[in-house]
């Protein structure tokens, strides 16, 4: 079943494309400023790369709940697809807010709420349509819904205290000082090669305009401070390799990045956008735009400076670039040492990746970053 799965998702994948050439990008890094730190809570919104283990009870083949996935995370299985922790998982921890809880698992509600609420679905994409081929998810539409109808209500339920001095603090001055961390796009992009959809230029037209009235709602729910990732460069991931450059498999489809960092101006444009027209507010109000991009190829372009040793291949998984036999089919060998890999299965970074990738967002250069990191973010 699941093998069936991927299988059909290959096929239609490899209809589409097939030439390619290479990629490559550099630049340098250093760090900035420290301080206290303050955010009250986060609220996460977007698919597998942030899901904790909201589809675990869907009808769906995008989900981790079955070894090898957690063969690093305390306690073991969780339903991330990753060997340990994930994106928010890592902020979290930097934060000082620790793991942020699944919407869907039923402990999280009354004061387990205080320090947010990950509503990351696996498969979920900007569009309902996106991610349909592997079943069940919640998109990004329904993840905003369930924040408003469920989240939002049972907060103003509780009584607030911020973290620093332990006043009261009204819901709208909390989500104030609270991160909205979205991370999303990446299905909406297998989705155009699977659905064959052929004028690029329109069909991120059509996600920006969605995905602008997604972020306005978030706003009018009461949402002030932004982390909006970017893409990484999908063609570098070990399936795109094997699919659209099997010829040359140490370099990453050159085609496909190049839609990638069309999508990422247009993201970066509409970021500026509510940045400018929502400048001055009181709330602090801010729309930070992580160039994961860039951050990811300035580690796979030095792979030694980071401990990794291979940046194509996947750790779990068999075959050419470890992607002929998948992960996700549980019948899959796992590579001996983790810590030497980018990718954990074909799509998705190891925990150490992530690691690296988020510590870019949290304090790393305005060239990866901008108009600031979260860290100068949260310095109140
Ligand atoms: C920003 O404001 C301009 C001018 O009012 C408007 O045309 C544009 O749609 C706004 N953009 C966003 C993303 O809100
Ligand atoms: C695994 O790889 C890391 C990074 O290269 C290295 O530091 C570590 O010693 C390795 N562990 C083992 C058990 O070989």
């Amino acid at each position: 079943m699941k093998t069936l799965g991927w299988f059909v998702l290959v096929l239609l994948i490899i209809n589409r494309w097939s030439r390619e050439a290479s990629s490559t990008i550099s630049s340098s890094s250093s760090s900035s400023s420290s301080g206290a730190v303050v955010a009250e809570a986060m609220f996460v919104f977007g698919d597998s790369l942030s899901d904790p283990g909201n589809n675990n009870a869907l009808l769906t083949l995008a989900k981790g709940d079955f070894p090898p996935y957690g063969i690093d995370f305390p306690g073991g299985v969780t339903g991330r697809i990753c060997n340990g922790l994930i994106g928010p998982d890592h902020l979290g921890n930097m934060l000082g807010l620790g793991l942020i809880p699944a919407f869907q698992n039923p402990n999280t509600k009354g004061s387990n709420i205080l320090k947010g609420v990950n509503f990351a679905s696996s498969a979920a994409g900007i569009l309902d349509e996106s991610g349909a081929f592997l079943g069940k998810r919640w998109t990004l539409d329904q993840q905003i819904e369930q924040f408003a109808t469920k989240t939002l209500p049972e907060l103003r339920s509780q009584a607030l205290r911020s973290k620093e001095g332990n006043k009261e603090l009204t819901v709208d001055e909390f989500l104030a000082k609270s991160l909205f961390y979205s991370n999303v796009g990446s299905n909406d992009f297998i989705n155009y090669v699977v659905r064959n959809y052929k004028d690029v230029e329109a069909y991120i037209d059509w996600l920006i305009s969605k995905h602008t009235r997604q972020l306005k709602e978030l706003y009018q729910l009461g949402g002030r401070k932004f982390l909006i990732f970017g893409l990484a460069p999908m063609g570098c991931l070990p399936m795109a390799i094997l699919l659209f450059n099997k010829n040359a498999p140490d370099d990453c489809s050159e085609q496909l990045n190049q839609i990638i960092r069309r999508w990422n101006t247009k993201l970066t444009e509409l970021i500026q956008q509510l940045n400018h027209n929502h400048s001055g507010e009181g709330a602090g109000t801010y729309f930070l735009y992580f160039d994961i991009y860039n951050a990811f190829l300035q580690v796979t372009n030095n792979p030694s400076l980071y401990g990794f040793k291979e940046v194509r291949s996947a750790c779990c998984g068999a075959g050419l670039l470890h992607s002929e036999l998948l992960c996700m089919t549980g019948k899959a060998p796992v590579c001996s040492n983790r810590s030497e890999y980018v990718f954990w299965d074909s799509f998705h970074p190891t925990e150490l990746m992530y690691g690296i990738l988020i510590r870019q967002a949290f304090d790393g250069t305005l060239q990866n970053t901008f108009p600031k990191n979260v860290q100068q973010l949260f310095q109140f």
